[in-house]
């Protein structure tokens, strides 16, 4: 096979999704990119703006690359502090990729959307796949627009392109990176250094939340899916489970019994209480045997290990 390009390897996804796709596919068919000028990777990494269309295809060409997993973005609290600058890379820098498919430099295409393409009107308890969607963020609008640029490409032009909306994502290899749902994320940075959180949500604010690890292997299953059973083209629903900040912290004090929160609720409240608490992912567990791993207990054990070992290796 040709090799792999992650595009936006060092954000959130994108530094746990490359050690997933090394260990899958070997690290010697996995090259990383980013914007800095060089990247933490066990595998090949280049400098890569995700907006110079140039710059790419020289890198796609130069590696030979096959598939190409798209992750730059700018997320949904980031984005509102400078909506026209996230709305030009989150979609120009997709179309940029969608056009290298349609010309057949690249063979297949990730690109990430999220629940973040629901609003208000959208019902918010097991959202369908197929409801209402009136996003009210500027990274919300832009993932709803990359959905329908993904199917019109995949229809008009036969691209190979695949898409998961996914729910909060919570890893420990990344500091939070300006989402809604990073409070999920940030959390857990505070319990293992012995220091009371603030969370930005109220209490009883509930949202769908993955692990990273069932993340990481839900991409890797939709990209291995044959080309046939992968029956939406614009983005998979996709679930794990649903937690409040409440819930949270008590999974955690089971573990750091001292631990302690308290709440101030501030813009993101408003975005947050306009998505979805729950999602009906039954397509992606039909189409292509989706089905996750971790829940809420089993998440916070994973985190509360990797992030001591972390901290303890750090020292
Ligand atoms: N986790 C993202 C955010 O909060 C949503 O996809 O912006």
């Amino acid at each position: 096979m040709g090799k792999i390009l992650v595009i936006g390897a060092s954000g959130q996804l994108g530094s746990e999704l490359v050690g997933g796709l090394c260990n899958f596919y070997g690290k010697d068919n996995v090259i990383a990119s980013d914007i800095h000028e060089s990247g933490d990777f066990d595998c090949a990494y280049e400098l890569v703006n995700a907006l110079d269309p140039v710059r790419l295809e020289n890198v796609i060409k130069e590696y030979d690359i096959d598939e190409v997993y798209h992750l730059a973005a700018i997320l949904s609290a980031k984005a509102e502090s400078n909506p026209l600058a996230s709305w030009d890379l989150n979609m120009d820098s997709l179309l940029i990729v969608l056009e290298m498919g349609r010309r057949k430099i690249v063979k297949k295409i990730y690109w990430p959307s999220s629940i973040a393409v629901f609003g208000p009107s959208t019902p918010r308890i097991s959202t369908p796949q197929y409801t209402v969607m009136d996003p009210n963020t500027v990274y919300g609008i832009s993932k709803l627009a990359g959905e329908r640029w993904c199917e019109y490409y995949n229809q008009k032009h036969g691209v190979d392109v695949r898409s998961l909306r996914y729910p909060g994502l919570i890893g420990y290899k990344h500091a939070p990176g300006g989402g809604t749902t990073d409070y999920a994320v940030d959390i857990y940075f505070h319990a293992v250094k012995g220091k009371p959180f603030e969370c930005f949500l109220s209490p009883e604010t509930e949202l769908p939340m993955m692990y990273m690890d069932d993340a990481v292997k839900a991409t890797i299953d939709v990209m291995q899916a044959m080309a046939d059973q992968v029956k939406i083209r614009s983005s998979y629903n996709l679930s794990a489970f649903s937690v409040t900040p409440e819930s949270m912290c008590d999974s955690i004090k089971k573990m750091e019994p001292d631990f302690s929160i308290s709440y101030k609720p501030d813009f993101r409240q408003k975005i947050a209480d306009s998505w979805p608490v729950s999602i009906d992912d039954r397509q992606a567990r039909k189409d292509w045997g989706w089905k996750p791993r971790f829940d809420l207990e089993k998440m916070t054990g994973a985190m509360l290990d990797s992030l001591h070992a972390k901290l303890n290796t750090s020292d």
